[in-house]
């Protein structure tokens, strides 16, 4: 019988190199609350956010994504012509075609590679990872750039309490590749559809299109179009949060065979400085190990907050290069990616 040939791929991958890319326009508390029924007093107190930054001007998904991959890019010291993929974690790239990663690849001078988009909520960055390292191990590429960007300000409904004060917008992206030691764990990931509607789109585009198409048509009984925005039901994210992640970092630590007294640094999404501290405790992690908590003046950035916070650290000298980390990234879906991590050097090339 032939035979079909198998890829040899790279047993050993880590992150080579981190890039980011905040917006320049800062938002505090007090700004949203201009719109937004609330106080800077309780969106601190229940949230741990003081300040967020949006996209203005110029910026876009598609040009910070290019400039985190950009400055990946240099912080590994890896050419770009040795890059064999592109993923793109991303929930608000705003069309389903083309998808991004394509004319991200272009932007950045990569035209042709393999490059893909993959939707995973706030967990989309362990996604992106955990395929990426796959794929090394397999033999689909030898390098792999995963960005995680966002603009969750475009589907932001700045008056509703449960979302307007949360998100923000950002990139960041990392080069995975092979190493001499194991830089990055088997991933820990699931889902929950039976509760995926805790955060959701207010509507979906079928509905969004006829409600437009009736109002073209002048028909009398036609609600007004509003913008398509994000829904989320805090408490019940924050009550699946309680009882999934716990046992998702357990496992993380278990497949990676890392004892948590060897965790050194602690990079949970920035989703709520509240779920991680509970997060923390309840894993039994030392009071004084470094933990992200980049969501203070960031945000929740979804898909970008796990490598902005890293970059966050690692800039700041909270972390340092080749550190032992524990990652997980928790949201839409309600889905769920881990890892056990050996940080990338700290970037030559910072976000700020
Ligand atoms: N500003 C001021 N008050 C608000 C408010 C706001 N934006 N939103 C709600 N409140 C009020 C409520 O009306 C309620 O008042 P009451 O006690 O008089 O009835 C009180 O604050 C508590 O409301 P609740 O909805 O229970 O708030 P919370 O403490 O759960 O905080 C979140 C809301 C969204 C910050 C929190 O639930 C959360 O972070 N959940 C998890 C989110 C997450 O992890 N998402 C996954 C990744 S995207």
């Amino acid at each position: 019988m032939v035979s079909i040939a198998v890829n040899k791929g790279r047993e050993n991958v880590a992150m080579l190199g981190i890039g980011a890319y905040r917006p320049t326009r800062i938002v505090s508390n007090a700004e949203v609350c201009e719109v937004l029924d609330s106080t800077p007093e309780w969106i601190y107190e229940r949230t741990g956010i003081h300040n967020r930054r949006w996209i203005s001007g110029d910026e876009t998904l598609r040009t910070m994504a290019a400039a985190a991959g950009e400055r990946a890019i240099a912080n590994s010291g890896i050419d770009r012509s040795l890059i064999g993929a592109l993923v793109l974690a991303s929930s608000s790239w705003l069309k389903l075609t083309p998808h991004g990663a394509p004319t991200i690849a272009h932007d950045m001078g990569m035209n042709g590679i393999p490059a893909f988009d993959l939707t995973s909520g706030c967990g989309g960055f362990g996604y992106g990872l955990g395929v990426a390292a796959d794929m090394i191990r397999a033999g689909s590429a030898d390098y792999i750039l995963v960005i995680g960007a966002e603009t969750m300000t475009v589907g932001l409904d700045p008056t509703d309490r449960g979302t307007a004060m949360i998100f923000g917008d950002g990139a960041g992206a990392v080069v995975v590749g092979p190493s001499d030691e194991n830089g990055i764990s088997p991933t820990v990931w699931g889902s929950d559809g039976e509760n995926a509607e805790a955060i959701a789109q207010n509507v979906d585009f079928l509905a969004y299109m006829d409600k437009a198409q009736a109002l073209q048509g002048a028909d009398p009984d036609a609600e007004p179009v509003g913008r398509m925005s994000l829904r989320m039901e805090g408490p019940r994210v924050f009550r699946w949060a309680a009882v999934t992640l716990p046992r998702a970092l357990s496992s993380a630590l278990e497949m990676s065979g890392v004892a948590k007294e060897d965790i050194e640094v602690f990079v949970p999404h920035q989703a709520n400085a509240r779920i991680n501290e509970l997060m923390r405790k309840n894993l039994g992690l030392a009071d004084d190990i470094p933990m992200a908590n980049d969501i203070e003046n960031t945000g929740n950035t979804s898909a970008a907050s796990i490598p902005l916070a890293i970059e966050e650290m690692l800039v700041s000298g909270r972390a340092k290069g080749g550190q032992l980390a524990l990652l997980l990234g928790f949201g839409a879906g309600l889905s769920y990616a881990g890892q056990v991590v050996r940080l990338p050097p700290v970037p030559l090339e910072p976000s700020f």
